[in-house]
């Protein structure tokens, strides 16, 4: 085995043991995102070896009671971790993949391999998921949106906060099986919500819905079973409580 092989091994076993600290929108040009990674998750793109779980801001209980500490320990430590566990499996036999950043990755599932395609698409949108909605929550958060171009922005579509977020949870609530809804601008600052399956992105080229997200809320059923069982509509309403609207306005100001 060559010495960079031996190396990238190691880097990624090292990886894989490390849990951190506990419409319009398809013809938007999509290279207009690009370059933004540290924006979005900064602790996920090495400039080369193994991705890792980012480090959370906040302890598990940090939530409560709008998300419960047992569904945050296992959301983070096991489910975001064997997504970031799988990706690397899947980075390490693609020679091709190794090197590039998890945003160039899932922007271009398209050109990887097709054997590993799937697996990109999979784990690499559940780690740049999963790493932006650990961001975009705050146990002090509150609907203190700093930015007055979001603010513009979304009054301009919804009106008021109330309706918005009425017109999100309607979303989330109306998406079929395991997904994210999100909340995506498009490159002239207007916002739009759209539901993706699975852990597809707005950012992938693959995505049906195309746009830089902003905000993100998992519904899949391992965010919220444990406390709410089937009841998807009170996770919904629960989590707008802990919305980091101050990292939200960020992201829809560096852009
Ligand atoms: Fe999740």
């Amino acid at each position: 085995m060559k010495n960079s092989e031996n190396s990238r091994r190691s880097f990624i076993k090292k990886g894989a043991l490390t849990i951190a600290g506990v419409g319009l929108f398809n013809q938007i040009d999509m290279k207009a995102y690009a370059g933004n990674d540290e924006v979005i998750v900064p602790e996920t793109f090495p400039a080369d070896g193994a991705f890792s779980l980012p480090a959370l801001d906040y302890d598990y209980a940090a939530l409560e009671p709008y998300i419960d500490t047992m569904t945050m320990q296992i959301h983070y430590s096991k489910h975001h971790q064997t997504y970031v566990t799988k990706l690397n499996e899947a980075i390490e036999k693609t020679p091709e993949l190794q090197g590039k950043s998890l945003k160039d990755l899932i922007m271009n599932i398209n050109a990887a391999p097709e054997s590993v395609r799937t697996a990109i698409r999979n784990h690499g949108g559940g780690h740049y998921n999963h790493s932006m909605f650990w961001k975009m929550m705050n146990p002090k958060a509150a609907d203190s949106i700093t930015s007055d171009d979001l603010r513009k922005a979304l009054m301009a579509k919804w009106n008021d906060m109330e309706t918005f977020k009425s017109e999100f949870n309607k979303s989330a609530t109306g998406l079929f099986g395991s997904g994210w809804t999100w909340l995506i601008k498009d490159t002239a600052g207007a916002l739009s919500i759209v539901n993706t399956a699975n852990q597809d992105n707005p950012l992938m080229d693959i995505s049906s819905q195309k746009g830089k997200p902003i905000l993100g809320i998992d519904v899949w059923e391992h965010a919220y079973y444990l406390k709410h069982q089937n009841k998807r509509a009170d996770y919904l309403a629960a989590i707008w409580n802990v919305i980091d609207w101050n990292q939200v306005s960020k992201w829809y100001s560096e852009m």
